[in-house]
């Protein structure tokens, strides 16, 4: 990254993540990081939902939890950005630190417990920009919600008229209760409501996606599998944080409690995409996320089933100019291979 955001890398590895993230979303607020100034190459460019993505490279859930700064995080070359987690009420989450950097291993454990400032405010936020450039909205349940469907429905009312997709985060690790969401029974009745909400929101009802975990067993996906080809989703994102410790991590917080993010997680994510794709067919869009540091990573990532990617942790480690060099070494990859498209690519790898 030239300049101010490359030099400032080191020294916000040196403060306390939360700290580190909270000065950068302020820099970003700012203007501060400059934006990359490279022109977009047409052959990134692809269509999802009758949506036109610049590029596939999206940021992940949890970097914008409030919506702060999706223009910047567009500005800075993402092809589209997701805000979120946000619940119906604002919370302040789980005690700190709830956040750690295992730099060795290229990955994050966080158990933050979806800090947000809850739906109002958030929703007034997007309200308040003016729509340019593709902004979903993930969407989660207050810890002490007694009823987790109408969390997510008052999500829906809101973000439906505000955001271009909608994510159902039912995979994070750190709300109790929340993945058991997932299973069968419980994942049909939680849909039923949400595309009813959905409905209801006309006209403004944008692709709804659910966002899966990489922790599921064999029936669990087969299961998420079937839902997904027959419930009436646009699509899958896969996958949220684990709570496994893949043997070898090097750092003093591997075994924090909390969901791990970053390169350990390119490995388990990628298959289960993979796996996902073949499951459904190639018929359900696919967003993958998990462990992206590189044009390589995505690029195996589309090659394995993702229409579009994302990512948060590399971002932690490599700042902001991550970004282009994705895109071009993306671009490059695909010339290499003659795909004349990002979506004649996707699911070639199977
Ligand atoms: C600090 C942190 C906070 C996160 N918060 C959320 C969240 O609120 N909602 C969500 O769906 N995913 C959240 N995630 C998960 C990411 O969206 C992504 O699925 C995961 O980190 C894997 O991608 P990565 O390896 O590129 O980071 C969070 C991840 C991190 C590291």
């Amino acid at each position: 990254m030239p300049g101010l955001a490359g030099a400032a890398l080191p020294l916000l590895r040196l403060l306390p993540p939360e700290t580190a993230h909270h000065l950068t979303l302020r820099a970003l607020t700012l203007g501060l990081v400059p934006p990359p100034g490279s022109a977009p190459d047409p052959l990134l460019r692809t269509t999802l939902w009758g949506r036109d993505f610049p590029n596939p490279i999206g940021l992940a859930a949890g970097f914008d939890k409030n919506a702060a700064v999706p223009d910047a995080m567009l500005g800075l070359g993402f092809g589209f950005v997701e805000i979120g987690s946000v619940t119906p009420l604002a919370q302040a989450g789980n005690p700190k630190p709830r956040v750690f950097r295992i730099a060795e291993d290229g990955a994050v454990i966080n158990r933050l417990g979806f800090n947000n400032d809850g739906l109002d405010l958030v929703a007034a936020r997007l309200a308040a920009r003016s729509r340019r450039g593709i902004v979903g909205a993930n969407i989660g349940k207050n810890r002490d919600s007694p009823d987790a469907a109408a969390d997510y429905e008052a999500g829906i009312r809101a973000f439906a008229p505000l955001a271009d997709y909608l994510v159902v985060n039912i995979s994070s690790p750190n709300t109790p209760g929340l993945r058991d969401l997932q299973r069968r029974h419980e994942v049909t009745a939680l849909l039923e409501r949400l595309l009813a909400a959905r409905r209801a929101a006309a006209p403004a009802t944008p692709p709804l996606l659910v966002k899966i975990a990489p922790d599921l067993t064999v029936e669990e996906r087969a299961d998420l599998a079937d839902v997904a080809l027959t419930s009436g989703i646009d699509g899958l994102i896969i996958a949220n944080t684990t709570v496994a410790r893949p043997p070898g991590l090097r750092g003093v917080h591997a075994h924090e409690p909390g969901g791990l993010s970053g390169k350990p997680l390119f490995a388990p994510s990628t298959a289960l995409l993979a796996e996902m794709y073949r499951r459904t067919k190639g018929r359900v869009p696919l967003i993958g996320v998990g462990g992206i540091a590189s044009g390589a990573d995505a690029y195996a990532k589309i090659r394995a089933g993702a229409s579009l990617v994302q990512l948060y942790t590399a971002l932690i480690y490599q700042g902001p100019g991550l970004v282009e060099r994705i895109k071009s070494e993306l671009a490059a990859l695909l010339r290499r291979d003659r795909f004349a498209s990002v979506a004649a690519a996707v699911g070639s790898g199977g």
